[in-house]
């Protein structure tokens, strides 16, 4: 059947989008126009399948998808618990594999376990809070960082940080380690609550047909 109306896919820019369009490649979603590496362009379309893709920034995605301005984003599971917004998690697509962990000297261990009231630097606050507050039920005074964060414990600025631990090289070299496993992240795909009701079919479908290549 010929669709009408274009399915619209945000991605989170980077080496994320680009193992993504691999997979959809294989499920028949494509796009030429994407391949081109040097376009600075930031929305491709496949006018043949009625498909729209677009690079956003990570934490951006989610927003995108639940206001409908995406019918389908691709992000990272970190930045869908940390933006907390209204949309649907459909698929593990299994990619992008990392864990995200509270991390620190190894002289912080004692600071942990004897719930004491330390500073803890993240790019992750809200993710940092749920942790702390609600599942260990320690106060801790969280900083706001936007990358880097392994600086925190070294220069004084926080005790232990939050964040993404993939090989863990970034902590071996800085003289850090993982204190703590907060829980395992991938790449997620995610849908507009709307989309799911009004375009049921096509959805459902690209999600089979990509279940059956993970
Ligand atoms: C991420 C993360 C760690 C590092 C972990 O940082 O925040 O710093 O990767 O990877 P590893 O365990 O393989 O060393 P990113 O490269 O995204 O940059 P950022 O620090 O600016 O956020």
């Amino acid at each position: 059947m010929k669709e009408s109306k274009y399915l619209v896919f945000a991605l989170g820019k980077g080496r994320l989008a680009n193992k993504t369009m691999e997979l959809f490649e294989k499920v028949g979603v494509t796009c030429e126009e994407m391949k081109d590496k040097d376009s600075r362009r930031l929305i491709f379309v496949n006018e043949e399948l009625k498909l729209k893709f677009f690079l956003a920034k990570g934490p951006d995605v989610p927003t995108y998808v639940e206001y409908g301005a995406a019918d389908i984003g691709v992000v990272g599971k970190d930045t869908i618990l940390e933006e907390n917004r209204r949309i649907y998690e459909v698929l593990d697509l299994g990619y992008g594999k990392c864990r995200m962990c509270v991390c620190g000297p190894k002289s912080a261990k004692e600071l942990l376990r004897h719930h004491e009231m330390i500073r803890v630097a993240s790019k992750y606050p809200n993710i940092a809070k749920d942790y702390f507050y609600n599942k260990k039920h320690q106060t801790v005074d969280i900083i706001k960082l936007n990358g880097s964060v392994e600086l925190g414990p070294i220069v004084g600025l926080a005790d232990v940080i939050v964040d993404i631990v993939e090989t863990g090289s970034t902590l071996r070299e800085n003289g850090l380690e993982v204190l703590e496993e907060i829980c395992p992240l991938s790449a997620r795909m995610i849908v507009n609550q709307v989309s799911m009701q009004m375009e049921p079919e096509r959805i459902k479908k690209l999600i089979t047909d990509l279940r059956s290549h993970l």
